[in-house]
């Protein structure tokens, strides 16, 4: 066990979190909830795709959403960018980090980005090597790291094999994700020593979503690792539009409740988080998908 004594959460909610809603979310509420949560105390934030808007229409407003932010020193937001057209659009909107994203499967590569794996890694090199020439941090997502939902089991040495092909083409950090919540602590365990064969401890982080409820326990085995980063999305939020019937990333606020309980390090005021989660969870009219926001909500109704 070597437990880290700090951790950094990035907040995906407002991207992973609100690219699945079915309303059209106004750029304002997004901008609303980005603000809420750099108060609440989150250093890094996913902001938005510059994506195709034909692929994924609530996050049409990225220029806009990122025009709109008051920032913050010390914050540091991110994109996802799938190509030059999408790293184009990110740098003018001045961003601090963009995610190209591939796949360990296959056919999960095809239905989200329209290429094999291969082509990805094709595609991700000249935005790899222009992003860090603009001085752009670069980091690399993993889908469907222990599990597909076209494909079924994920063997650990397909993420090893992309992990290797990113780190070849430049790509600074490596996100290992269970896009549909199927993994459990052993083998998340696996898919992140797979990954660990090409990037150190300081450069990975995990990327859960809690479709069968075992989010909080493998970020647990994660720590237990020394994993020090992970995604995570403010009132459980989420899904991806091309991983039907996933859930949501694992809230925020229950890792953060977690942390705080292993008298570990996040910087997260827990209440102003909670806070960010009901406002957007108010918008969406629904409770947020988070244990510990909904018992701290409760108590304060009490
Ligand atoms: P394609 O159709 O093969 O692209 O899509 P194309 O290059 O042939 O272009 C077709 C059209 O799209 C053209 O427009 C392009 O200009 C436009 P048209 O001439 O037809 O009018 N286009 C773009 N527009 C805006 N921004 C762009 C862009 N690129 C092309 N960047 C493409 C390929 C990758 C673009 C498409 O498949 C796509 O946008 N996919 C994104 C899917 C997505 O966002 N999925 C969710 C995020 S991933 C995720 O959630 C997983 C993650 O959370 C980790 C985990 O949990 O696993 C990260
Ligand atoms: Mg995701």
């Amino acid at each position: 066990m070597k437990l880290p004594s700090r951790v950094v959460l990035v907040d995906v909610g407002p991207r992973d979190g609100l690219q699945n809603e079915k309303q059209t979310v106004p750029a304002e509420v997004k901008i609303g909830l980005v603000h809420r949560l750099q108060d609440a105390g989150l250093k890094e934030i996913e902001v938005t795709s510059f994506v195709s808007p034909k692929w994924v229409p609530q996050m049409a407003d990225n220029a806009q959403v990122m025009a709109g932010i008051q920032r913050r020193a010390g914050v540091r937001y991110a994109v996802l960018t799938p190509n030059m057209k999408g790293l184009e659009g990110a740098l003018a909107s001045g961003v601090d980090e963009v995610v190209v994203f591939g796949a360990a499967s296959e056919a999960f590569s095809q239905k989200n980005i329209n290429c094999s794996i291969e082509e990805s890694i094709a595609r991700f090199a000249p935005v790899v090597e222009a992003a860090r020439a603009s001085g752009v941090v670069v980091r690399g997502a993993i889908s469907c790291a222990v599990g597909c939902p076209y494909e079924g089991e994920v063997a650990p040495e397909r993420v090893e094999r992309v992990a290797r092909l990113m780190k070849q083409i430049g790509v600074q950090h490596m996100g290992v994700a269970d896009t549909i919540g199927v993994g459990t602590p052993l083998k998340v365990q696996r898919a992140l020593e797979a990954a660990l064969k090409h990037y150190s401890v300081d450069d990975i982080s995990g990327h859960f979503h809690d479709t069968y409820g075992q989010a909080l326990g493998n970020t647990l085995a994660a720590l237990e690792m020394g994993v020090w980063r992970y995604d995570t999305s403010v009132a459980g939020l989420g899904g991806c539009p091309y991983a039907k019937g996933a859930t949501g990333n694992v809230a925020t606020e229950d890792v953060v409740y977690m942390l705080q309980g292993m008298g570990i390090e996040t910087g997260i005021d827990l209440d102003k988080l909670v806070d960010a989660g009901h406002y957007i969870s108010e918008f969406l009219q629904r409770k947020p998908n988070s244990r510990a926001a909904t018992a701290i909500l409760n108590k304060r109704a009490a």
